[in-house]
């Protein structure tokens, strides 16, 4: 791939190609305005809400919000990489590719070749004849033709077999060096990996560019793996995609698992959509390199602890990439590899098939496992917990599992979601980093006033007289602006009965000293006066003028972000929805003035 210059061509193809005769050469378009439209190749539809913009270069589709320009087109209707896609345009369009022959590509290419050389070297040494290496993996149970289709291979046993043969092959020793096949001492190359079997790491374009090399039995360090160099980044590949990127494709899910045996394994029983982030934690470019394939990845981590907490951190970053995440644990042996070994490809799809949690679910399923439900201060921390989980989705789903949960662990559906939908910024100590969705919210919240305080008092004070306020304070979870206050009202929260009034000595149980100072210090100096019901409304007065003021800032922001966008993307309806809400809201402040 190196040696040539792509970012000519892209500049060519930008100038060039015109992306509706791209789109129109794979799917019928239809002249809409100053545009095109047709239906949307990347989502079922009925009506075509996929916009092409031949002047923008630019397609929008304003169902499933697919995006982007003619390369990113042609890389997600054939799955191509991005280097594929410029590839496929320029032979499409008669664009030369032209070479450049800078060092920086040339000194890849070597590097290249180095290590397809040396995979072939150890996998020679692997098949040619009886070794340690073939024995061992055929211990293990893999076949032959496994070996052959991963090219595993083996070292021999000397120190400097496979330093020798490249070197004899016009490899030179810089190469040996920056690829970490060779090391040196007193002047003298010996081969890094002695005595190891070889798993190459091989790229979706089928370069290998490192290794990982296990012992053969017990010791250490079990694993070796090649050092980065400019071919190898880590953080870039995912083991064994090479081979299942096709069935990923196929099945529509991946299977990641945590090791180079795992993912062999399961792909010689069959279960061949899997693929292995080989014991870094997951990477969001490793997800991006996953996400071209599948939007649905089932994390399937070894049983102990340690692969319990790369799941759960591993769910955050396949998250935040977009993806469709759920986990599964095998429930014998330590690792995949072990139980599809034992109870075949049938025995694992059974598992993938009953026991494959949604990642919330099973972030709550280990959280529960930490805490014990029958003591009230780790009860409110669990449903908090819960809460901050659920914070960090998506509003449909937000709401099943608010549900779900509250069913399930029987506590109110309401507390759960005023939990849910308060913007406290929370230490989060278990992991769960949730990304709020709402940033200019909360950097609003930062700012608080003493009225919002004297706000925050009087709202206590009158659930203190009536509970049955904290319920149609549900939809005001900002009027709660001190972290004493929402202790407060999360300890009122999990104690709330319909019809029981509270008691400040059974609230006091789980507060902290300093809350319940502050909860007495209310009940005692807040007089309300003739009717706590005047008193409510007012308050609730008060906090729908917050409200509206915020919502006056958010559209603004709005505006001023269809402003930057193509006009053809935006929908003109919503924007006039939005200046008559502006109106409205402008208008309900001048009435109070
Ligand atoms: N790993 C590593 N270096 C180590 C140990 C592990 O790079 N010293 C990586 C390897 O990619 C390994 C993965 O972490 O495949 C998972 O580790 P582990 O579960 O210990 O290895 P297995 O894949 O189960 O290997 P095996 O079955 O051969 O013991
Ligand atoms: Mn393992």
């Amino acid at each position: 791939m190196s040696g040539k210059n792509y970012s000519k061509a892209v500049e060519d193809i930008k100038s060039r190609v015109s992306i509706v005769e791209v789109i129109g050469s794979v799917t019928p378009l239809k002249r809409a305005g100053s545009g095109y439209m047709c239906c949307c190749p990347f989502h079922k539809e009925k009506t075509p809400s996929f916009s092409v913009s031949e002047s923008r270069n630019f397609y929008h589709c304003f169902g499933c919000g697919e995006s982007g320009d003619a390369i990113k087109f042609v890389q997600k209707y054939y799955n191509l990489d991005f280097q594929g896609a410029v590839e496929r345009l320029c032979q499409q369009y008669g664009i030369v590719i032209e070479e450049t022959r800078s060092g920086d590509d040339q000194k890849r290419d070597e590097y290249y070749e180095a290590n397809r050389l040396a995979a072939r070297y150890f996998y020679d040494t692997l098949s040619k004849s009886a070794n340690k290496g073939y024995e061992y993996m055929a211990k293990r149970g893999l076949s032959a033709k496994t070996m052959q289709w991963f090219g595993i291979g083996y070292t021999g046993e000397g120190w400097s077999g496979l330093t020798d043969h490249l070197l004899k092959n016009g490899v030179s020793r810089e190469t040996l060096l920056a690829l970490g096949l060779s090391s040196e001492k007193n002047g003298k190359l010996f081969d890094k990996f002695r005595s190891r079997v070889m798993f190459p790491i091989i790229n979706v374009r089928g370069k290998v560019i490192g290794f990982g090399g296990r012992i053969i039995g017990d010791g250490e360090p079990k694993y070796l793996n090649s050092p980065e160099s400019p071919v190898y980044l880590k953080k870039l590949n995912l083991y064994g995609i090479n081979r299942s990127k096709d069935a990923i494709l196929r099945e529509g899910f991946a299977i990641l698992v945590e090791g180079y045996m795992d993912c062999v394994s399961l792909y010689q029983s069959g279960v061949e959509n899997v693929t292995a982030s080989c014991g870094t934690a997951l990477t969001p470019e490793q997800a991006k390199l996953l996400k071209r394939y599948t939007k649905k990845v089932v994390l399937c981590y070894d049983s102990d602890k340690a692969g319990i907490n790369a799941a759960l951190r591993g769910i955050d970053v396949l998250r935040e990439a977009g993806m469709e995440v759920s986990v599964l644990n095998v429930d014998d042996g330590k690792d995949p590899d072990e139980y599809v070994k034992k109870h075949g490809k049938d025995g694992f799809l059974d598992l993938l098939k009953n026991k494959a949690m949604p990642d919330v679910d099973y972030k709550v399923s280990i959280l529960r496992g930490n805490y014990d439900l029958k003591d009230q201060t780790q009860g409110i921390k669990f449903f908090k917990e819960i809460a901050s989980i659920i914070r960090g989705l998506s509003p449909v789903e937000a709401d099943i599992y608010i549900q779900k949960y509250a069913r399930e662990y029987s506590i109110s559906e309401g507390a759960l979601r005023r939990e849910v939908e308060s913007t406290q910024p929370e230490k989060e100590k278990s992991g769960q980093i949730v990304a709020r969705q709402d940033v200019s919210e909360s950097r609003q919240q930062d700012v608080v006033t003493a009225a919002d305080v004297n706000l925050e008092r009087m709202l206590i004070r009158l659930i203190m007289v009536k509970s049955s306020y904290l319920d149609k304070l549900s939809g005001y979870p900002e009027g709660f602006v001190t972290a004493k206050g929402r202790a407060i009202k999360d300890a009122m929260e999990f104690e709330y009965k319909p019809g029981a009034e509270f008691e400040a000595s059974s609230l006091a149980n789980s507060l902290t000293d300093e809350e319940s100072e502050y909860l007495y210090r209310i009940i005692d100096n807040i007089q309300i006066g003739d009717s706590d019901e005047l008193a409510f409304a007012d308050c609730i007065e008060r906090l729908d003028d917050k409200r509206a003021a915020k919502r006056v800032h958010r559209i603004h922001d709005i505006l001023e972000m269809a402003d930057a966008m193509p006009e053809e993307v935006v929908d003109q309806e919503q924007i006039n929805k939005l200046l008559t809400e502006l109106q409205t809201l402008q208008n309900r402040n001048r009435g109070k003035n």
